[in-house]
């Protein structure tokens, strides 16, 4: 694809003559060696399993320099009894900074015994339509400088890029998913309990889309839950539980999106594993909202 090598090329030239010549291979981390140090922040509102299978992905399969630090304690004590989507998106985007920040004086101190450099860039991977909802996310007093090579590039080209660079299909395909995490995805306050419940509804949701074959052929699909319980029926009990908001839309730019025609039985075996499965769920729902005027998040 010449329009991608062309774009490595800029890119290259580009983060050469900002950073010089040591931070010229940002772009592809392997080339970079032990210099560049990739950090894998658990924030405690990943998807399950989330972080142990990019840790497995990245670090085991494809040798980069990867630390997992486990935050999730901080940003959830952060996060309590917070309701307001874009309060949810400033204390995780500042509680991301103070880990990064923590964990580059570590390695500085690592790297002074060895006489090596001071760490001094942050490496972002924001996208083009990510730079209207980070904006105000970092925090303003931020030490490390923040360089984002793909900031100009859609998603599609990103990928196009991705594939140039020999990235596995199933990696580069992966749905987006949002910084602030399944924080954005429990509307109202964030309990370990509505963790599990949706980590738990949006598990089954996905592994239901991939074994119907429909994984690709959506853009984004997620569980997420809502803020009120509702009236249900167990046994000759009644209920009062939580609800399953599943949304899944088509688009290409993520600008624009179309809500996902699934077959009837896919959502009727969805339904019937969340509401069965999931503990504290007694509803199951789908969105069926196109962006504009809906947006493809809920908060
Ligand atoms: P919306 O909800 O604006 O989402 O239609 C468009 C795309 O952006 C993602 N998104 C976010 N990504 N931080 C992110 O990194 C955010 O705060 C955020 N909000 C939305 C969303 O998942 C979709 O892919």
């Amino acid at each position: 694809n010449w329009s991608m090598t062309s774009f490595i090329d800029k890119e290259i030239e580009r983060i050469r003559a900002t950073v010089g010549p040591t931070a010229q291979v940002v772009l592809m981390s392997m080339a970079i060696g032990d210099r560049f140090h990739a950090i894998l922040v658990d924030n405690g509102v990943m998807r399950l399993n989330e972080c142990k299978t990019v840790y497995e992905r990245m670090h085991n399969k494809l040798g980069i320099n990867l630390t997992l630090v486990d935050a999730s304690k901080t940003f959830l004590d952060r996060l309590k009894d917070v309701s307001e989507p874009e309060r949810k998106r400033k204390i995780i985007g500042n509680t991301f900074i103070d880990v990064f920040e923590a964990e580059a004086a570590r390695i500085d101190k690592e790297n002074e015994a060895k006489g090596l450099h001071k760490i001094e860039f942050l490496l972002q991977g924001t996208l083009y339509p990510d730079t209207h909802h980070n904006v105000g996310g970092l925090k303003e007093d931020m030490k490390l400088k923040v360089i984002e090579p793909l900031r100009e590039l859609f998603k599609d080209e990103v990928r196009a890029l991705g594939l140039l660079m020999g990235l596995d299909h199933d990696l580069v395909w992966r749905h987006p998913f949002p910084g602030p995490g399944l924080a954005i995805r429990i509307l109202g306050d964030i309990t370990e309990e509505k963790v599990r419940i949706v980590q738990q509804a949006d598990h089954i949701y996905i592994e239901e889309i991939r074994k119907a074959g429909l994984y690709d052929k959506i853009a984004q699909a997620y569980a997420a839950l809502l803020p009120f319980n509702s009236v249900g029926v167990m046994g000759d009990q009644r209920t009062y539980e939580k609800t399953i908001c599943l949304r899944a839309v088509e688009s290409t730019d993520f600008m624009t999106a179309d809500w996902f025609m699934f077959p009837y039985d896919v959502l009727k075996r969805i339904s019937n594993r969340i509401i069965n499965e999931v503990r504290g769920v007694n509803r199951v729902m789908y969105d069926v909202s196109s962006k504009p005027p809906a947006t493809i998040e809920l908060e």
